[in-house]
């Protein structure tokens, strides 16, 4: 039994010498140390001997498997470190390359826009707010001092909301897709909480579609509601605008006009920056504005019935509201030269990239 035991040891020993990689060294293993293996076959001789010799073999036979293990531990180290080696040449970096840029996107120009303005008049202590895209009627219109079939309502061509075939009407009239921000002008007095100094922007739906109107676009609404609010005051904080988000070289002059929801009304018009409000020289007109001005938006002072359906007095408080397409004001900044508004939508990498 002890030349037996001699052999295996030896067998092994020269073996594991040729084996090559960590399947080979297991197989192996398997067929010297597994419990079917050859030393386990070898053992199987030992009760039967006499007692002292049992005991003698009993020792050598372990010496025997502790320098198969010693030499297989050994054999499995060197191939780990072997197999390190060769993944290092393989997966070797260098860390000082420089690396590849992820890509990554930035906010569409129209979403800069918007946080532009909103800072603009936050500094003024204008709270951003946000009222419904579907709106009833009655805050889209009949609050805003235009009765049903008033013929006011038509400049803003409307897309009402119907439920399958019916136009969907509830408690508060039919539902609209909101065509302007003034929706939030008596929504906002509701809350109750006064003074008012907000900035409504949302998205706003109109029947129409050419190179200067989307049937999708923003607007931005302020309204400003206290006592004693005049024309002073709606003309210092658009000032204030137009010049920190056009220039401190650009001046406004507000122009009569008509809003069912203002009294009295006005357009804002702005000094075009292409011939910096002369309207041109003796040699030609200017090719933008023709007279030195640019049209910005509505605006006026609050009417008394928008107030009563706000739940105010007319008598305690006044104020002023304006509301302009983010899309077209943001045209107007000098530079940025889109013929088409639509663009703005399209969804096209090429473009948004630029901005
Ligand atoms: N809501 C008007 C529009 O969409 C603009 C406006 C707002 C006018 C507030 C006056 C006051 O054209």
């Amino acid at each position: 039994m002890k030349k037996e035991l001699e052999q295996l040891r030896d067998e092994f020993l020269s073996a594991v010498k040729d084996v090559a990689d960590a399947a080979g060294l297991e197989d192996l293993r398997v067929e010297y140390l597994g419990r079917k293996g050859k030393l386990a076959g070898i053992m199987k001789q030992l009760p039967s001997l006499a007692e002292d010799l049992r005991k003698d073999m009993g020792s050598f036979a372990n010496e025997v498997k502790a320098a198969i293990e010693t030499a297989f531990t050994e054999a499995h180290d060197s191939l780990h470190e072997i197999d390190r080696e060769s993944r290092r040449e393989v997966e070797w970096l260098d860390i000082t390359m420089p690396g590849t840029q992820p890509k990554t996107g930035h906010l569409h120009l129209v979403t800069q826009a918007i946080e532009e303005v909103n800072n603009i008049f936050a500094r003024l202590g204008f709270v951003l707010v946000r009222h419904p895209e579907v709106e009833w009627d009655l805050y889209a219109f009949e609050s805003l001092n235009m009765p049903k079939d008033h013929p006011a309502r038509d400049e803003w061509e409307t897309f009402f909301i119907a439920d399958g075939e019916k136009q969907m009407v509830g408690e508060n009239g039919k539902v609209v897709l909101t065509p302007h921000t003034s929706n939030g002008q008596v929504r906002e007095m509701e809350k109750g909480n006064m003074p008012i100094r907000m900035i409504n922007i949302n998205k706003c739906y109109r029947r129409q579609s050419d190179v200067s109107h989307a049937p999708m676009f923003h607007q931005f609404e302020g309204l400003m509601i206290d006592k004693n609010v005049t024309i002073a005051e709606l003309k210092g904080t658009i000032d204030f605008f137009a010049k920190n988000f056009f220039g401190a070289d650009r001046e406004i002059r507000l122009r009569p006009f008509h809003f069912r929801f203002t009294e009295p009304s006005f357009e804002i018009d702005i000094t075009c920056d292409v011939c910096k409000g002369t309207g041109g020289d003796e040699s030609a007109v200017c090719r933008l504005c023709k007279d030195g001005w640019l049209e910005l938006g509505g605006a006026g002072m609050v009417h008394p019935n928008v107030l009563k359906a706000g739940n105010l007095d007319p008598d305690e408080y006044t104020g002023f509201a304006f509301g302009w397409g983010v899309e077209r004001t943001m045209m107007m900044k000098a530079g940025l030269n889109i013929a088409d508004i639509r663009t703005l939508y399209r969804n096209d990498l090429r473009f948004l990239r630029q901005f």
